[in-house]
């Protein structure tokens, strides 16, 4: 996979997840064996986003990406720092910046924007996107669309030439494997890579996940604006019920717009730090096929080794999942 003028070994991007779920030691893991480790920018300081890609980039010489929310009022603010400390990728994810292009083409730096739309892919190509990450349904995160990935793939990568990056429900090498004989030329994985020994979340929240079904996943309206899948968690009932109780008694602005149904950063920390009760656990649909927390190390051995079977005709059952 090439992204602007560098080579990428390993056609993997490890999504970026807010609020220190993806946090330099997940992010360098993932750069040292070949693919794009990307630290999750959205719920932290300039401070915290400066340190952050510094500890990373201590850690490794590989692929750095800083992934940020257009959503966030600090978005601009994030680039720019994450530029001076000169990342090697900006993804901008949960809406679409027009100036962002403009800024990261005046700093030499690659753009990666999130699409679901054959429309917003041609005009992110336009604008100077190096790629573009087609992110469906099952995605972990905030999601653009109620199509599956591999239902917007085919017509998004005959749309454009610049690279094609397939997210959304991606946990083993069989799915790598489908969405490249699409026409992706890589796959993001979020879920898959939070359950790690790298992710540096509190273990209950790896945990819930484990433990969890299909029927504990809910879809939830987020105080973005945007439909997310989320855990059934006591908090999510309330938001579920309307219940008034959960609104924000104060506001850190954090985002640009924001319904004020709770607040999601708070949410999506305490879910960080392990709190079951007040939590907000975003995690992608396919969260019960992942019997194991493995290394990183691990888990893309496994993907590679499946990824060459089903190449070969030799599908076996996954290790990943
Ligand atoms: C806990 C969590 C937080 C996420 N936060 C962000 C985010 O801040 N920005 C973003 O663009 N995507 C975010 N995502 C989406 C991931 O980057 C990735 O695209 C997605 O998880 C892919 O789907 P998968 O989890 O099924 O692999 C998040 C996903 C999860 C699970």
């Amino acid at each position: 996979m090439k992204i602007g003028n560098r080579f990428v070994d390993l056609p993997i991007i490890q999504g970026g997840m807010a609020v220190s779920v993806s946090t330099a030691e997940l992010s360098c893991a993932v750069a040292n064996e070949g693919g794009i480790g990307v630290i999750g920018a959205t719920g932290l300081s300039l401070e915290e986003v400066k340190r952050q890609l510094q500890e990373a980039r201590a850690m490794t010489k590989g692929i750095l990406g800083l992934n940020i929310m257009v959503a966030a009022r600090n978005f601009k603010d994030v680039v720019y720092e994450s530029l001076r400390q000169k990342v090697d990728v900006i993804i901008a994810g949960a809406g679409f910046s027009k100036d962002v292009f403009g800024i990261c083409r005046e700093w030499k730096t690659p753009l990666i924007t999130m699409v679901s739309s054959v429309k917003v892919a041609k005009l992110a190509e336009r604008l100077g996107a190096a790629a573009v990450i087609v992110e469906g349904r099952d995605a972990g995160g905030h999601l653009g669309t109620e199509e599956k990935t591999e239902d917007l793939l085919p017509a998004i990568c005959e749309a454009v030439s610049i690279p094609v990056i397939a997210a959304g429900g991606f946990i083993d090498g069989q799915g790598i494997s489908r969405v490249m004989e699409l026409g992706a030329a890589g796959v993001q994985m979020g879920t898959r890579f939070l359950l790690s020994s790298e992710c540096t979340v509190h273990d209950n929240f790896k945990e819930l996940l484990m433990k969890s079904k299909i029927s504990d996943l809910v879809r939830i309206l987020s105080p973005v604006g945007l439909p997310a899948n989320a855990i059934k968690t006591p908090l999510v009932e309330k938001l579920l019920a309307g219940d008034e109780s959960i609104r924000p008694e104060n506001c850190r602005g954090c985002l640009k717009r924001c319904s004020g149904s709770f607040c999601i950063l708070d949410a999506l920390l305490r879910a960080r730090n392990g709190d079951y009760e007040r939590g907000l656990f975003f995690t992608g649909s396919n969260f019960p096929a992942i019997k194991k927390i493995m290394s990183v190390k691990e888990i893309i051995g496994n993907l590679l080794e499946e990824a060459k079977s089903c190449m070969a005709g030799t599908t076996k059952p996954s290790p990943n999942s």
